[in-house]
């Protein structure tokens, strides 16, 4: 079996139209409602490669999939021969002979492209430097369980405009609703990003002043400031110390606004713990709605 486009993989939020999106989000929403009782993917197998830590997308992924009815195997760079020289699009080839669908959680995006190239089977995004599109689906759920429909709600993002705000800001072109980034300068979404957002009358504006961005918004989302591959913590400290979400700018924006964060937060760094653990904060719900958006889309992937 050679590799072929019809294979259905997510890769990134801005590949799919929004009826595939809504359709992924929907038997999410169903399926966290009926509490899994029917098992779509019985006899499928998932393989969810790691080349860095995470806690909430691999246990995520597993539970999720096992309670559709399906198995896991569960894998990191290093263990497999990826980590020891042999290529991607050869492990891919492999790999599509024995399971039913991959999940990679890597480096450099062209890496999942390859990847999805050489697979006969479909490849999902858990995070590259660049992107992280399964977190933000689960945030798409957990905004619209809060606060109704996302079109047209305000959605600031504060700190540094990273590989989470990346997909964010597809989210915000595919679902029509307005993202206001409060950012440094050097830590700027990617131009070409915004080139695509302009092309595609996205409401996507960037400010160095949060309180601008915060003013009068439905959700306040940031990440740590300091991701997995970053090596300059400490200059990206001092950059980013202004745009910590503490009590302040909660304050700024609509009265039910809600907190957001992928997690794992740094506590007092990009935001304070009255604001995470306060009566907004909505990051463990959203940690829970990965497991639901993500069986969404495995069922997606795989037709069913
Ligand atoms: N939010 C997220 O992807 O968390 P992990 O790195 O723990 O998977
Ligand atoms: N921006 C973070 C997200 C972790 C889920 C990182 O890439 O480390």
């Amino acid at each position: 079996m050679g590799s072929t486009s019809q294979v259905r993989h997510f890769l990134d939020i801005h590949q799919h139209d929004l009826a595939s999106l809504r359709r992924m989000l929907d038997s999410a929403a169903t399926m966290k409602r009926g509490a899994g009782a029917e098992k779509p993917l019985l006899g499928k197998t998932l393989a969810l490669i790691f080349e860095k830590p995470s806690t909430r997308t691999r246990v995520s992924f597993e539970v999720g999939m096992r309670q559709l009815g399906g198995e896991v195997i569960c894998l990191t760079g290093k263990e497999i021969q990826l980590g020891h020289g042999e290529t991607i699009a050869d492990t891919a080839r492999v790999l599509s002979r024995y399971v039913d669908i991959i999940m990679l959680r890597t480096d450099h995006e062209a890496k999942l492209h390859e990847m999805a190239a050489a697979a006969s089977v479909p490849v999902i995004n858990g995070l590259t430097d660049s992107s992280h599109p399964v977190q933000i689906m689960a945030d798409i759920l957990t905004f619209e369980e809060r606060k109704g429909s996302i079109k047209d709600a305000v959605v600031c993002w504060t700190g540094d405009a990273n590989n989470v705000c990346e997909s964010w800001i597809h989210a915000a072109v595919l679902f029509d609703f307005e993202l206001r980034i409060a950012c440094p300068e050097e830590l700027s979404p990617p131009a070409a990003t915004m080139d695509w957002v302009r092309q595609h009358n996205g409401r996507v504006s960037i400010t160095r002043n949060v309180e601008v961005a915060a003013a009068d918004a439905d959700a306040i989302v940031t990440d740590t400031w300091v991701s997995m591959h970053n090596k300059d913590g400490q200059r990206r400290h001092n950059l980013l110390k202004p745009y910590q979400v503490n009590a302040h700018v909660m304050g700024l924006a609509k009265k039910d606004a809600i907190f957001m964060h992928c997690l794992p937060a740094h506590r007092e760094e990009e935001v304070t713990s009255a604001v995470i653990d306060g009566p907004q904060s909505a990051v463990w719900d959203e940690a829970e709605n990965r497991m639901h958006a993500q069986k969404g889309i495995l069922t997606w992937c795989l037709d069913r």
